[in-house]
């Protein structure tokens, strides 16, 4: 069953240029799908459009069966939570307890269950010592981290990550990431928005946006070896894939492999 049915959308800032054209796509309740693309592709437009606070110049989007629209956006809210791509913008509270709490008093929450969970996503995301503090006073990586524990915290069916760890260590990156496969078996529908590769490995399936446009959609194994469409939307290809394709350009010499290698970890 797809848990979002998206068709036909477009969608412009100004009246100038599209940011979405004609975007058709559809994700199965369950599923992992990852959304790439280059800058300025459309990526958030898209997911801003899906949760309501873009409206669409043309097209439908449905979400669980419902049409998203001004009477629907609020029950549709309940099932979607999102990670900003700037954590600024997830940011209203005075303190970071505040916030990793805003979410669920939104969705009207029990107080003390709201005071049991606000623990238990700030261990999670490593942010125990922090709840006190003022958002603003906090690194970029850190915002992430409790943008990411409201969000999480909000057990929606749906979540979706716009870059959200993007300025995470490599450390912090894998332990989010392993908890988004541990949520995602558990049963909730995951939509990553990323730049990162090892982090698209993970997904079921890609969809990749070029000029607004969905230029390829597929399973991951698939996209991830059509080296012709990442080329095209600026997105690297993995580096065993690259090692795969120089060597067999080359000479198999050892010398030559190590060469190659040593090139490859300098990413030349
Ligand atoms: N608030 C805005 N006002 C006007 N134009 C905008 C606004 N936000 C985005 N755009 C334009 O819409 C297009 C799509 O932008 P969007 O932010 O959706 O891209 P993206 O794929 O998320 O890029 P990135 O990888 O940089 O996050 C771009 O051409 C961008 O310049
Ligand atoms: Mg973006």
């Amino acid at each position: 069953m797809n848990i979002i049915e998206i068709k036909d959308l477009s969608f412009s800032y100004q009246d100038e240029i599209d940011a979405l054209s004609n975007v058709t796509l559809s994700v199965k309740k369950g599923e992992w799908v990852s959304i790439l693309g280059h800058n300025g592709s459309g990526k958030s437009t898209l997911s801003k459009l899906i949760i309501g606070l873009l409206k669409a110049d043309s097209g439908e989007i449905k979400v669980d069966g419902v049409i998203l629209n001004e009477e629907s956006v609020h029950d549709i809210r309940r099932k979607i939570g999102i990670v900003f791509q700037n954590p600024d913008n997830q940011f209203v509270g005075v303190t970071v307890e505040d916030d990793i709490a805003f979410g669920m008093e939104n969705l009207c929450f029990e107080q003390s269950d709201i005071i049991d969970k606000i623990k238990e996503y700030a261990e999670k995301v490593s942010m125990s010592e922090y709840l006190k503090k003022e958002p603003h006073a906090l690194s970029g990586g850190q915002k992430q981290r409790v943008a990411i524990a409201g969000i999480l915290a909000m057990k929606t069916d749906i979540i979706i990550f716009d870059e959200a760890t993007s300025m995470l260590d490599p450390k912090g990156r894998e332990s989010i990431m392993n908890y988004i496969k541990e949520i995602n078996k558990a049963g909730v529908t995951v939509i990553t928005i990323t730049h990162d590769m090892k982090e698209a490995v993970l997904s079921d399936r890609i969809i990749i946006l070029k000029e607004g446009r969905v230029i390829a959609c597929g399973d991951t194994n698939d996209i991830l070896n059509d080296k012709e469409t990442l080329n095209s939307s600026n997105l690297e290809l993995l580096l065993p894939l690259k090692l795969q394709y120089l060597l067999d350009e080359a000479n198999l010499s050892n010398d030559k492999v190590k060469d190659i290698l040593w090139q490859l970890s300098l990413n030349k």
